[in-house]
């Protein structure tokens, strides 16, 4: 019985995630393909070959700057407002079939798929995921994790809090890592 309570439960929170969600996204106008805000900077660490999988890509803007750079991309996202003008701005761009849009919910987990080369998450936290991230790279795959942080910036539930990218993926060589602002984030390799 409580297993079904927490069931219930889960599946309202991710439905509710979903509308809210659907209601962001519906309306969006002039979609570029453009690399994520919180890495610009470091744009160019970035590889442009292998697989790369995103995960709560949103509409789409940085899987599409993947594949155009070279990248097969899978990308996943609970909105399936999101994942439509995904695969728009995907065909728009001339590389629908260098990717996959998906909708998935992440409180099931990742989904299936093989080790990615690049694998990224901005501005989407959870924390129960950080394992399975550095599981699912491939040896030599970089991992991109970005967001809001609590450093510099408000307490909340959606903030990464002072250090738990480093200490999360420790594993990893670190590339380029920061905290402030109310920002965070990390760039590592999975060594070989
Ligand atoms: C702040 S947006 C970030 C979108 C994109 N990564 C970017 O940086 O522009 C957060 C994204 O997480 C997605 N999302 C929220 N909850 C999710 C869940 N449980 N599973 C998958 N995606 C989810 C939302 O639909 C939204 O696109």
């Amino acid at each position: 019985m409580a297993l079904l309570r927490r069931e219930l439960t889960l599946g309202a929170v991710s439905d509710e995630d979903r509308v809210r969600w659907d209601k962001r996204h519906a309306g969006a106008e002039n979609l570029e393909p453009g690399p994520p805000a919180l890495f610009v900077s470091t744009q160019e660490l970035f590889p442009t070959e292998g697989q790369a999988l995103e995960i709560a890509c949103g509409r789409g803007e940085t899987a599409v700057w993947l594949a155009l750079r070279g990248m097969e991309v899978r990308a996943v996202d609970i909105s399936p407002v999101a994942i439509d003008l995904a695969w728009g701005l995907a065909a728009d761009n001339g590389v629908d079939r260098r990717c996959h849009f998906d909708v998935w919910d992440l409180d099931d987990g990742l989904p299936p798929g093989p080790p990615a080369d690049l694998l990224l998450c901005h501005m989407f936290r959870e924390v129960a995921l950080y394992p399975a991230l550095v599981d699912r790279l491939a040896p030599g795959g970089i991992l991109a994790v970005a967001g809001l942080s609590t450093v510099g910036g408000e307490p909340g539930s959606f903030r990464a809090a002072r250090g738990e990218l480093r200490e999360a993926f420790r594993r990893l060589d670190v590339m380029v890592e920061g905290e402030g602002n109310g920002l965070a984030h990390f760039l590592g390799r999975k060594p070989n």
